[in-house]
């Protein structure tokens, strides 16, 4: 229960959770997570970074009270509002009267619907704003959507070491504390980089621009190891990690995943179809994948440097079958809303599959330019040719070469629905190429 030193006058006074093994519902904690707080004493004031879990309150408490009185404390800073760091807070405010409180100017809102208090007085900061404790400086950094819009990280300037919030961070409880002391965490490091920040990867190569030019001499997160040690290194993996993945060597190409798996092999065959009619168009590299063969984990990455994903389903006790299901819900960890999606599967008598994986593409914010298309069971050579279509009209969307749609006031009145509206819709030719 000792406060911990971390620098001359800074001290981690977080909470250990050792037992905790779910975080956040996703995030399985192999031995536990850390709630890291901070207390910086200036000459004219003392600031505490981050609260803790609310149910660990107790601990944090009776490690503040060893380094620093109630009445010193001039600055309460918030990198980021979820409960994890924020549980400690309300009660921290009651016996500090004579603190204020900064928060990122996105975390507003939040700290309203979080605390419930409309009477809660706070400053709202952005990056390059600064609060002195004396000889002490502390400046924000807005660093948004890691992995909230509210983050930001707060630099000590005077000593180089950066609070930075849940980036950086890892659950991984260890009381040895520091990264050169702790075990081996690097596999938590990683794990929560894919699981957290990855869907965000622009935002954190944004965050890197502020960050690495800093140079900090300790990095201190919110969760896992202080970063004392080489502290450059996480950054630079954090670089490593949000940059592209995969090399494609048709660069300029745009790609196009077709996923599919087929009962009887006619959804098979519509997947051969898209995937010609797709191919028939330049500057498109196309690739097809039978989801009968494998795990869907292994996709994650691919999907994420792609430009387009198709997915084919039969539709089975009116639903889409479980692998596509799978895949679909393995996006969660990565960017997908700048990608063109579309949806085709062959049916037997209702052929509910096709529409409930477009919806849940445009829940995930995919584009899906052209509606999907469906055959009753075995598709003819007039339905393939059909599919050969909609693969060319998808390429075509992918490259920017698509016809503008006209919606036909006739075929909307009109009680027979055509098989595809979007490719049997009338079309003129773009304004620009
Ligand atoms: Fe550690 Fe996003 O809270």
């Amino acid at each position: 229960m000792k406060a911990v030193e971390v620098a001359p006058g800074v001290h981690w006074i977080g909470a250990l959770d050792p037992g905790m093994r779910d975080f956040d519902i996703i995030l399985k904690t192999a031995n536990g997570t850390t709630y890291n707080a901070y207390c910086v004493r200036g000459s004219s004031g003392v600031a505490v970074i981050d609260t803790v879990k609310e149910s660990h309150a107790g601990e944090f408490f009776r490690r503040l009270e060893q380094v620093a009185g109630y009445d010193e404390i001039t600055t309460i800073v918030l990198n980021h509002l979820e409960p994890d760091h924020t549980g400690a807070l309300p009660e921290l405010m009651r016996r500090a009267p004579n603190a204020r409180l900064f928060i990122s100017f996105k975390a507003q809102t939040m700290l309203k619907g979080l605390l419930k208090s409309e009477a809660l007085a706070y400053t709202p900061v952005d990056t390059g704003d600064s609060v002195s404790l004396g000889d002490r400086t502390l400046r924000f950094l807005h660093t948004p959507f890691l992995h909230w819009p509210d983050t930001q990280c707060t630099w000590l300037e005077e000593d180089r070491i950066l609070f930075s919030g849940d980036v950086f961070g890892c659950h991984f409880c260890d009381a040895r504390l520091f990264n050169d002391r702790v075990g081996d965490f690097r596999f938590s490091f990683e794990y929560y980089y894919r699981h957290i920040m990855r869907p965000f990867r622009e935002h954190v190569l944004a965050a890197l621009d502020l960050i690495e030019p800093l140079a900090p001499a300790l990095i201190a997160p919110a969760h896992g190891p202080v970063l004392r040690d080489a502290p450059s290194a996480y950054p630079r993996r954090y670089r490593q990690l949000a940059s592209p993945q995969l090399a494609n060597e048709a660069e300029r190409d745009k790609t196009l995943l077709i996923f599919y798996i087929s009962a009887y092999g006619n959804t098979a065959r519509m997947a051969e179809a898209v995937r010609d009619g797709a191919e028939s168009v330049d500057g498109v590299r196309v690739s097809l994948f039978d989801l009968q063969g494998g795990e869907v984990t292994p996709f994650v990455d691919l999907v994420e440097e792609a430009d387009g994903l198709a997915f084919g389903s039969p539709t089975i006790n009116g639903d889409a079958v479980k692998p596509i299901w799978d895949l679909l819900s393995s996006l969660a960890v990565i960017k997908v809303g700048d990608k063109l999606g579309a949806s085709f599967g062959s049916y037997g008598w209702s052929g509910e599959a096709v529409a409930m994986i477009e919806d849940r593409l445009r829940g995930l914010k995919l584009r899906v330019p052209v509606s999907g298309i469906k055959v009753k069971l075995i598709p003819t050579d007039a339905e393939l040719a059909l599919c050969r279509d909609y693969g060319r009209e998808l390429a075509l969307h992918l490259t920017g070469r698509a016809a503008r749609k006209v919606i036909s006031m006739e075929e909307l009145l009109s009680a027979a629905p055509a098989t595809n509206p979007a490719i049997t819709a009338k079309a003129v030719p773009t304004a620009t190429p």
